[in-house]
């Protein structure tokens, strides 16, 4: 340990390497089991490890029931604000158990038992979280499909996940304009070749659809003739839930989260790194379709008693950029989490922060960023308009909790710019080279976490017990594959520095470059193509499509970069925030046919690069260079 510390979290973080069981066996105190688990971890059967593997509980009871039980039933468990339709409603622990029980047997009668697959695909509406806990009270298993995703990539995630039913709305609305959600979700199960036999749609007052006799189920019916159905006991590894995120290819990895695992180390986080006790409130403005917003809009403030802020709003356009003051002053949130994007998006709108005046942000002590790096220029301007600390904290949706954070609950370390400060209890990290060796402080390489990993990360991919393998286990034996590169200072900090393969972040959104350019080469007129992110100062990062046609092509370039546009976000959806494309006459490559994407990325970014010497065409650069200034990119060079 390094001279910067506090003596709470260095005693945690020792503790959490050199006896995990003493460690998070304590933390498993804090939840309530039905059968207490004697075995704390389990490496017998996977190196990444087992948690509570002889533990039952239920999820849903931890996040609920318990804390009526404990004679909190009227304190608020879940306020919804959404600007975009100007309603607020507040939720007791009493009123949301009631829902979701009701909801749980709705689920019941539709023929769901424990270990079916429900597809939620909706807004962010509380008949949302309603429907994630009403899964996890009887051990169905829930996977969340974000909004902003198109019919192809929903059908994608139903063909995999097999769910019996799927879960949706009527509609969502985004600041400009309603989005039907039946026409993408109709698409999806036109194009998947497994069919749910039922859908059951929330009827929203803002866009009511029709419903298709026979397969299509109103909510409020549905809920009207169902009993309250209590929580089932599951075992600890059985799935809570699958969550897809971006891989190398078009096929998305669907991350499975255990129940047991999850729950404690969800808990512990909530004290350990957010400083939240029951009782206050926490706020994530996320997206429940995202990992932040299962692990910290619904789970971990609920598991921990707290109450939880659902806001279906922009952090601008809904009414302006003063939307996050108000939510933390009206709701007196404590401690509140987001994307850097998000500040970015508010700096650029009011630059001085003018809208912060008008509001009363006492009882705020903390504000806590993630899903992308944050810039020390949006860091300082957090700090600087708030004067509250700024913590910047690094996870991914198969870690479900943070690799590295600065524990505030633990005695807030000191901030350094670009940094999401040290390990958390629970990761060893190392920075290693290709040869799988420990590099020094200081030497950027892998950043990998020694094996087990700690609980709440993910147990397995749904359906792809080789690909976990491939993908996170096999490059480094005996580690974690976290696929971000960094380094580690001499202090123990940690810099994250870029992905090692070809996922993107655009405003907080994992997206696969690959995945784009299968969609691309779908076109007829495309032969071959090339998507890099490059460097945005609003969404960190932004997808660009570099197109080789196929001779005799006949239709314009400019109606072909259209299609191709318009095909992205068909396929994909808006969320991919392609806008950009140009059509070039070759892409550069190494001898052995490796399109040199990284190159081209940095030119873009107006970056210093060094050629490969094994580039086949170097006069291809210059095409390239060409192509990114007609789009704004890059910038002349000698
Ligand atoms: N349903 C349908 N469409 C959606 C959607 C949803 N749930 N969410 C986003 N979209 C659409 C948007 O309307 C937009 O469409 P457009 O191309 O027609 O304008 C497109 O997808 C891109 O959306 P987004 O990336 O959100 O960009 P934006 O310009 O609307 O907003 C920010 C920019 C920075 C304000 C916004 O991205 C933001 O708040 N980000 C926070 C990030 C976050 O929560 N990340 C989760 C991890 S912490
Ligand atoms: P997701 O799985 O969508 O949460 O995305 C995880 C990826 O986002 C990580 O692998 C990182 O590349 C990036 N990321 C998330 N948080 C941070 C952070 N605080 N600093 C740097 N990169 C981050």
């Amino acid at each position: 340990m390094s001279s910067i510390s506090s003596d709470a979290f260095e005693k945690a973080y020792d503790l959490s390497l050199s006896n995990p069981s003493q460690f998070w066996g304590s933390a498993a105190k804090e939840i309530t089991w039905y059968k207490s688990p004697k075995i704390i971890l389990d490496t017998e059967k996977t190196a990444h490890g087992q948690w509570f593997v002889d533990g039952k509980l239920n999820t849903c009871y931890n996040a609920l029931d318990r804390h009526i039980e404990a004679g909190r039933g009227e304190e608020i468990a879940l306020i919804y604000d959404s600007p975009v339709t100007l309603t607020k409603r507040k939720y007791s622990f009493a009123e949301l158990t009631d829902q979701t029980a009701h909801f749980a047997g709705v689920l019941k009668n539709f023929g769901i038992r424990k270990g079916d697959r429900v597809i939620i695909y909706m807004p962010m509406i509380p008949e949302t979280v309603v429907a994630m806990l009403a899964c996890a009270r009887i051990g169905a298993i829930h996977g969340v499909v974000f909004g902003g995703f198109a019919s192809n990539e929903l059908a994608v995630r139903i063909d995999d996940a097999k769910p019996k039913v799927v879960v949706s709305a009527s509609c969502g609305i985004e600041v400009n304009r309603i989005i039907p959600y039946m026409p993408l979700l109709d698409g999806a199960i036109e194009l998947a070749e497994h069919k749910p036999s039922a859908v059951i749609v929330v009827q929203r007052p803002e866009f009511e659809t029709e419903l298709l006799p026979g397969r299509d189920w109103s909510w409020n019916e549905a809920m009207a003739s169902a009993d309250a159905i209590d929580c089932v006991p599951l075992n600890s590894t059985d799935p809570l839930y699958i969550l897809y995120t971006s891989g190398t290819t078009g096929i998305p990895k669907g991350v499975v989260r255990d129940n047991g695992g999850h729950a404690v180390a969800l808990n512990w986080t909530m004290k350990a790194i957010y400083n939240v006790e029951a009782g206050d409130v926490f706020w994530a403005a996320s997206d429940v379709g995202w990992v932040v917003g299962h692990s910290y809009i619904v789970y971990g403030p609920l598991l921990k008693g707290c109450t939880t802020v659902l806001f279906e709003g922009k952090p601008v356009g809904t009414p302006d950029a003063g939307a996050f003051w108000r939510i933390i002053s009206d709701y007196k949130v404590k401690s509140f989490f987001t994307a850097p994007t998000a500040f970015r998006a508010i700096k650029k709108e009011d630059p001085d922060a003018e809208l912060l005046r008008s509001y009363d942000l006492k009882d705020f002590k903390i504000l806590f960023l993630a899903g992308e790096r944050t810039d020390p220029d949006t860091l300082r301007w957090a700090q600087e308009k708030l004067e509250k600390p700024v913590v910047d904290h690094w996870w991914q949706t198969e870690t479900g909790w943070s690799i590295a954070a600065n524990c505030a609950g633990l005695g807030l370390l000191p901030i350094k710019a670009g940094s999401p400060t040290k390990a958390a209890p629970g990761w060893c990290l190392e920075v290693l080279n290709e040869r799988c060796e420990s590099l020094r402080s200081g030497q950027v390489g892998a950043l990998c976490g020694k094996l087990p990993m700690p609980p709440g990360s993910m147990l397995t991919l749904w359906n792809a017990p080789d690909r976990f393998i491939e993908s996170y286990f096999q490059e480094f034996p005996g580690y974690y594959k976290t696929a971000d590169a960094g380094f580690i200072d001499e202090d123990g900090y940690v810099f994250v520095m870029s992905r090692t393969d070809d996922i993107i972040n655009v405003a907080g959104h994992r997206l696969s470059t690959g995945g784009m350019e299968e969609v691309l080469t779908s076109h007829p007129d495309v032969a071959e193509c090339a998507v890099i992110g490059v460097a945005d100062q609003l969404k960190g990062q932004l997808p660009v499509g570099l197109l080789i046609l196929k001779t005799g092509a006949e239709k314009q370039t400019g109606e072909i970069i259209e299609e191709c546009i318009q095909l992205v976000r068909d396929q994909i959806g808006p969320v991919a925030a392609f806008k950009k494309a140009a059509v070039v006459s070759c892409l550069p490559k190494t001898r052995s046919g490796k399109i040199l994407r990284g190159t081209m990325q940095k030119i873009a970014d107006n970056e210093e690069f060094r050629l490969p010497a094994t580039i086949e065409d170097p006069v291809s650069l210059e095409e390239i260079d060409e192509a990114l200034q007609k789009m704004g990119l890059s910038k002349a060079r000698k």
